[in-house]
């Protein structure tokens, strides 16, 4: 299916998440609540009319995704501090993505590398651009500031109810000499980091994601799956969200069988290799001769 009859969706959720954005950098502040925080800006994405599209991230320091806040996080924002927001928007399944990193402390420089190599990299999102060009402007972009991209974590397209999809837009030159087409939706999200440029695969998140649809004869796990089917179709969730409709026990065993049945899949909490502190920005954009950012303020 065409993108093209759902455009509109797609910059109204590219409104919400830029909005959302920067609600995140006022709320996020020294000794705060990290669960809190969570909280108030998925509420502020149902506020302006919009649903999140996956439970909102808040990763700190040397996480460089995927750390969402469980339901009796006692996590409080320190000083120096780099807090990494990532927001999912949808409407309709239309999917806005977008992230930006919060200082808390003297981080500043590594966060620029992330925001300018953003910058440059959205400046030569049109059709017939390969990929590796993208790849090769962030990278470059990056090392000038003295620091490394992480080169296993990458942008990718978007499609309706689904945050990853191809193309895979790499944060360094990997050589793929595929072009970008118009009209697809992409994610761009440069990460960098002064230690070695890779993340490896941390403890469970907690978010999870439909991947196979088959029958299940526990009755719990067949209740979980019917809501999850029908609230979140294929887009990321959490147990927190889950633990708001279902008691405790239902939800834990529920999500462990569903898991071990490959039904779901669970996403790990993603730390750099060496503990460098990692930066973040991100945008999603239509592409087009005169591309769309739709998380533009
Ligand atoms: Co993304």
């Amino acid at each position: 299916m065409s993108n093209e009859q759902n455009f509109e969706d797609y910059k109204k959720a590219g409104k919400i998440a830029a909005e959302v954005r920067e609600f995140a950098k006022k709320i996020v502040k020294v000794d705060g609540s990290l669960l809190e925080a969570t909280e108030l800006i998925e509420q502020q994405i149902i506020k302006l009319g919009g649903r999140p599209a996956f439970p909102i991230d808040m990763s700190l320091n040397n996480i460089a995704a995927h750390y969402s806040a469980t339901i009796n996080d006692k996590t409080v924002f320190k000083e120096n501090n780099l807090v990494k927001v990532d927001i999912g928007v949808h409407i309709n399944g239309a999917v806005a993505d977008t992230a930006v990193s919060i200082d808390l402390g003297n981080n500043r420089e590594l966060i620029k590398a992330a925001e300018l190599a953003l910058l440059e990299a959205l400046k030569l999102v049109k059709p017939g651009i390969k990929i590796l060009e993208i790849g090769a402007v962030i990278q470059q972009t990056i090392q000038d500031f003295g620091f490394s991209p992480i080169r296993n974590l990458s942008g990718h397209g978007l499609e309706l109810y689904k945050v990853h999809t191809k193309p895979n837009i790499p944060n360094i030159n990997n050589g793929d000499k595929n072009i970008l087409q118009e009209n697809q939706i992409i994610a761009i999200e440069p990460f960098a980091t002064n230690g070695a440029g890779l993340i490896i695969n941390g403890k469970p998140s907690e978010i999870y994601e439909l991947k196979i649809k088959k029958p299940i004869r526990n009755q719990s796990a067949r209740k979980l799956l019917s809501f999850i089917e029908q609230e979140y179709r294929t887009l990321p969730f959490n147990k927190r969200w889950l633990l708001n409709k279902f008691n405790n026990l239902d939800v834990s065993l529920g999500l462990s069988l569903l898991e071990r049945e490959g039904i779901l899949y669970q996403y790990s909490i993603l730390p750099e290799k060496n503990d460098g502190i990692v930066s973040q920005a991100e945008h999603t954009v239509i592409v087009k001769d005169d591309s769309i950012i739709t998380t533009n303020l």
